[in-house]
């Protein structure tokens, strides 16, 4: 895979694809660069205002280009079940669980969950769960789930997975990203298990340029950290088009494998896609197992058709 590009996107006409977070960023890339290359996709974004904006832009950018706009607000679960409950297609092809949110101030989502476990991961296990039969039911299918290096600052406290106990932003996002990874191990153990040909893969992309790191300061009114915050996007980080090529890799190259990891190559922090490290307790079989329990448990969304 070494010096892969957007211009090595195999063909995706006839495919039909779903990017979370899709109006900015990595996600935005990812979308735009899959309709380029034939896919029907589907902007999965919360606001109505902004995935406008970006779908006005992308088919401007690209002619011809099949994009369509879904209201999902992950931290919501009302909003993920009226997603897919309202999803038009008889396939999906590719389900890109990019959105997220990080080292935000304390918060709770709509359901009442920490917010970034509750965005990051439960949102996207709730989303997978209930498009899970489309997926099945689609020849080739893919689940990527995009995670991030910082998941290796913490494993999850699989007994405190709402951090009532206690409350560190950037903790918390790691676990976040820890909890992105489990949920692709199991899965792809699932599917395995099942004789499932679909796919569930992981991506990170390296450090990227995006409104991720501005976000958390600018909620907190941390006025100094978003200075640094967008210090650090100007001289150090990778722009959003290059960050997004381990997603799109992980989505679309052909010797994709179940449950590996995608990242930029140099140190995973820039360059071209390629096979990244991963912390050893995103591989533990009973970790995962437990996160999955806990998250049927809590989002109340069953993966019936792949019962352990
Ligand atoms: N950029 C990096 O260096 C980096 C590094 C490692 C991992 N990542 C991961 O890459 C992914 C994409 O992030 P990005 O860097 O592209 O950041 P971004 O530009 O801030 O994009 C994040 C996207 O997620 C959406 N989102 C946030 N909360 C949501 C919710 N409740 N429901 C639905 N959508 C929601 C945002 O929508 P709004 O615009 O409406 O807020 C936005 O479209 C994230 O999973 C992030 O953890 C990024």
């Amino acid at each position: 895979m070494s010096g892969w590009s957007e211009k090595d996107i195999p063909d995706q006409s006839g495919r039909v694809a779903v990017v979370t977070g899709a109006n900015s960023g990595i996600g935005y890339v990812a979308a735009r660069e899959l309709a380029r290359k034939g896919a029907r996709v589907v902007l999965a974004c919360r606001s109505e205002a902004r995935g406008a904006a970006a779908r006005g832009r992308m088919v401007v950018e690209v002619r011809g280009a099949e994009v369509d706009l879904a209201l999902l607000d992950l931290g919501d679960l009302g909003s993920v079940r009226q997603f897919a409950a309202t999803f038009p297609e008889g396939r999906l092809d590719l389900l890109v669980n990019n959105a997220g949110v990080m080292a935000l101030p304390y918060g709770t989502t709509a359901d009442g969950f920490e917010t970034q476990f509750g965005v990051n991961h439960l949102g996207h296990f709730a989303l997978t769960g209930l498009l899970l039969p489309t997926l099945l039911a689609t020849p080739g299918a893919r689940v990527v789930t995009v995670s991030s290096t910082m998941h290796s600052m913490s494993n999850i406290d699989i007994n405190d997975l709402n951090s009532e106990r206690s409350y560190r932003r950037w903790t918390a996002y790691a676990r976040s990203k820890t909890a992105n990874l489990l949920f692709t191990h199991e899965l792809a153990r699932r599917l395995a298990a099942h004789g499932s040909d679909v796919v569930a893969a992981a991506a990170h992309p390296g450090y990227a340029a995006t409104n991720l790191q501005t976000a958390g300061p600018r909620m907190a009114d941390r006025k100094l950290s978003e200075w640094f915050m967008r210090i650090g996007n100007r001289f150090f980080a990778q722009s959003a088009d290059a960050g997004a090529l381990p997603t799109l890799y992980a989505a679309t190259a052909p010797d994709v494998r179940p449950d590996s990891f995608t990242g930029p190559s140099l140190a995973g922090w820039r360059g071209s896609p390629a096979s990244s490290w991963r912390a050893p307790w995103t591989l533990n079989d009973q970790a995962a197992g437990r996160l999955w329990d806990a998250s049927e448990q809590l989002t109340g969304v069953t993966y019936d058709a792949l019962k352990a």
